[in-house]
């Protein structure tokens, strides 16, 4: 019975269905609206986790998918000083936070100002989580110092394979590093923040089998105690930049390479959500996971609070126009339906591959089970989840479903980003091959971090 029911639901034809059907859902999700810049309402419960965005690299990489900029240190320091201002408004408000994530970009490029930023959030909100995203190149001992006197519990360092002839291909080798010397800069970090996350991405377009098994070879002999392993996630403008450089995945691959991950790290990692993987013992999940409320800051973020999506400007100079006015960076904004919202609590909740009975019925009450009864039971016959007296538990299966609708997700988010980054291209200095024509569909999801 398992085996049929494996035969029909284990397929690549079921997998094209389903992401389908979720792309087409997530484009119905958003329509994005004009918004006055002003904080937003306070949620019922505490927004939780604070993200902090930094657009700004030294290289751009050709795969990548999130909004950043060329490094330039005379903007970078106007951009944070804006931050700072953008943050004491929501202290000002009454907002409060238990962790703070800071992504990109590269939040490294300007170590100085980023402890300073640190410094400030742990001085107004007293958050226990700090959560930075870097690469293997500012893995120096003067920036590692800072942030480890900064008080910094996670430190998550953008690999995405260890593979030297992959790295050319995205465009790393010569800027970030071999795999070699990625290898011992990681190993040198080991035990130095609670938390030491890697991020490796598979299904990249010349990856073997063989090499992703050599990656998580690798990765599991270093030391760290985290790794993202994020499936290659594409938009139209991002194919564009990536079809000359790497060439472009094939879909196919994604469930055996997948299988590959969820085995090889078995045993002495546990997955904390569909894609990320703790050693066992230690407890550090990404903050999406955690919280359905959060608030983003920068240019280019996103924030989810009590059923309203917000996003912030992607214009670099009129963000700092705007804080410079006592704005937040807020442009856009869009209410959930109710059954959005519910679904999105499933989907958040579920990616973290438990969701508690609970937490859901003082959240939301019954009609959470009456609304989405259907989306339930579809789970739990097609062998996705069991349910007990404390929630749902997602299998393996569970787990490669919402790691694709994840990513159908963040490609929705992509979409979105590839529209607002158009209208302000000028801005970017990027070849125009980088940019998707201006009037591109302003529909998206949300979440800041990959
Ligand atoms: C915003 S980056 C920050 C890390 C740092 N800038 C670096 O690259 O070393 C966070 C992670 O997003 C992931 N990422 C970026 N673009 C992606 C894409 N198109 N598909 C899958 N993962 C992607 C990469 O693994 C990257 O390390
Ligand atoms: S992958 Fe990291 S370094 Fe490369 S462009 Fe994206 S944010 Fe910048």
């Amino acid at each position: 019975m398992a085996t049929f029911a494996s035969a029909v639901l284990d397929t690549p034809l079921i997998d094209s269905y389903l992401l389908k059907l979720f792309r087409f859902r997530t484009r119905a999700f958003l329509h994005m609206d004009e918004a006055p810049g002003s904080v937003p309402p306070l949620p019922k419960e505490s927004a939780g986790c604070l993200y902090i965005h930094i657009p700004f690299c030294e290289v751009l990489c050709p795969f990548c998918s999130f909004h950043r900029v060329q490094h330039r240190h005379s903007q970078a320091t106007r951009y944070f000083a804006a931050l700072r201002d953008e943050i004491r408004l929501y202290h000002t408000a009454g907002f409060t936070f238990t962790s703070v994530y800071f992504g990109g970009g590269t939040p490294t490029v300007e170590p100085e100002e980023l402890v300073t930023t640190i410094d400030l959030v742990r001085e107004l909100f007293g958050v226990s989580e700090i959560s930075v995203e870097t690469n293997p190149k500012d893995l120096r001992p003067d920036v590692l110092a800072a942030l480890q006197r900064a008080g910094v519990t996670r430190l998550s360092v953008g690999v995405q394979s260890f593979d030297d002839q992959l790295l050319r291909e995205m465009e790393r080798y010569d800027k970030y590093g071999s795999g070699a010397e990625t290898i011992e800069r990681i190993k040198s970090v080991a035990g130095m923040f609670p938390t030491l996350n890697v991020d490796l991405i598979f299904n990249q377009p010349h990856q073997t089998l063989a090499s992703l098994e050599r990656d998580i070879a690798i990765f599991q002999s270093l030391g760290a105690n985290q790794v993202s392993f994020y499936p290659l996630m594409t938009s139209p403008t991002v194919e564009r930049r990536m079809v000359g450089a790497m060439g472009l995945p094939d879909q196919r691959r994604l469930r055996q390479f997948y299988h590959t991950i969820v085995q090889r790290l078995g045993g002495e990692f546990r997955p904390s959500s569909a894609w990320c993987f703790t050693r066992r013992g230690h407890g550090t999940d990404e903050y999406i996971v955690a919280a359905d409320n959060y608030v983003g800051v920068g240019s280019g973020a996103f924030s989810y609070l009590d059923g309203t999506l917000y996003c912030t400007t992607f214009s670099l100079s009129a963000y700092e126009q705007r804080i410079a006015q006592g704005l937040t960076g807020i442009t856009t904004c869009h209410r959930l339906s109710e059954t959005d919202r519910l679904r999105y609590t499933l989907l958040v909740r579920l990616f973290g591959l438990f969701m508690d009975r609970k937490s859901i019925l003082r959240q939301h009450g019954r009609r959470f089970f009456r609304k989405l009864w259907g989306e339930l039971l579809t789970l739990r016959v097609l062998g996705a989840a069991r349910r007990d007296a404390r929630g749902w538990h997602l299998n393996e299966r569970g787990m490669y479903w919402l790691m694709l609708m994840m990513s159908a997700f963040f490609e929705s988010v992509n979409n979105y980003r590839d529209a607002m980054r158009a209208h302000v291209k000028n801005e970017l200095h990027e070849p125009a091959e980088m940019c998707a024509p201006v009037g591109g569909s302003l529909r998206a999801a949300p979440v800041n971090v990959g």
